[in-house]
């Protein structure tokens, strides 16, 4: 039997990182010890909110605990919220119920550090926004580096950006805390703009996904159809066509199935110095790289995955 595997989410909930909480919660084959959150798509109090308000609607099989993180970057001031593309609650201007959980109380990064610490080997952190948290986490203990993964939804190596010409959101939004992650010896899956940018849901699999909700699913199903109505308004003002990327859900998928995509080695160098490419992802594609810190995502199966996704949020 396949076995199980243990995840701890950092998260900017976000669209897109709302809709790969929804996917993980639902995923039978992960098992989810915990969600920190960040500042991002909007601030850390928001974003904290919004995944308890997610979890809730997703109703999980166990309890996650949350633990909430920075709210700025290391060395920069925060940036404005993303409202274009997330609104102004990050959610897409949707009002899901209050609930009951707290957060814990314990920072972010203590809780990072512990659970690594407990699960050492055996647990994979995926990163869907900023890696202050992480940065913060590692400045503490450096020995969790040898004792997790890491999966990041983050980068771009040889497409454009998507918040400077050359750099993407996560990266751009705190370089020295990308600098300080990529330097670590921590093992790094990076599923960037390279893939996250072919990973279109569109108005085919949005019906798809409708058509599968049950009468019990009805407020998932509200809360979904109203997130990909948003996006799909705001992509196409973008000029970017009707779908919703979906940067962040690929990151969990990387996870549960590594045969969605095709991965190169690099040594990737964060750039922290910049105007225009602060934050920008670069490798040296002329010299083989005598060493490496990253296994990069090239190549996606994107139906594959999309399909998967359908039927992972419907299951
Ligand atoms: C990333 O930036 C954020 O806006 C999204 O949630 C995603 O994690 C895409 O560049
Ligand atoms: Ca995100």
């Amino acid at each position: 039997m396949e076995q199980v595997k243990h995840i701890l989410l950092d998260v900017d909930t976000g669209v897109d990182d709302a809709l790969a909480l929804i996917y993980a919660f639902k995923s039978n084959k992960l098992y989810i010890e915990g969600v920190t959150t960040v500042f991002g798509n909007v601030d850390v109090k928001q974003a904290t909110d919004n995944t308890l308000r997610v979890l809730a609607l997703a109703q999980p099989r166990y309890e996650i605990p949350v633990a909430m993180g920075a709210d700025a970057p290391l060395f920069r001031p925060r940036r404005e919220n993303v409202t274009a593309i997330h609104g102004a609650n990050g959610l897409a201007g949707y009002e899901l119920p209050e609930t009951s959980q707290l957060p814990v109380d314990e920072r972010a990064s203590d809780f990072i550090v512990r659970k690594v610490r407990e699960q050492a080997h055996d647990i994979t952190l995926v990163f869907t926004g900023r890696l202050t948290n992480l940065a913060v986490a590692l400045a503490k203990d450096p020995s969790i580096a040898q004792k997790a993964k890491l999966v990041l939804m983050g980068g771009a190596i040889k497409v454009p950006g998507n918040t400077t010409p050359v750099s993407e959101a996560n990266i751009h939004g705190d370089p020295e805390a990308a600098h300080r992650v990529f330097e670590s010896g921590i093992p790094i899956t990076m599923v960037g703009l390279d893939v996250t940018g072919k990973a279109k849901f569109g108005e085919a699999h949005f019906h798809e996904l409708m058509n599968g909700f049950t009468d019990e699913q009805a407020e998932l199903k509200a809360f979904m159809q109203h997130i990909f109505t948003f996006s799909f308004e705001a992509s196409e003002r973008l000029n970017e066509g009707k779908n919703r990327l979906m940067h962040d859900p690929l990151a969990v998928a990387v996870v549960e199935d590594a045969s969605l995509v095709e991965m190169e080695d690099y040594y990737v160098y964060i750039e922290t110095k910049g105007q225009l490419s602060s934050g920008a992802t670069l490798v040296d594609f002329r010299r083989p790289p005598s060493r490496t810190n990253a296994s990069v995502c090239m190549h996606v199966r994107e139906e594959a995955f999309l399909q998967h996704y359908i039927r992972t949020v419907l299951s």
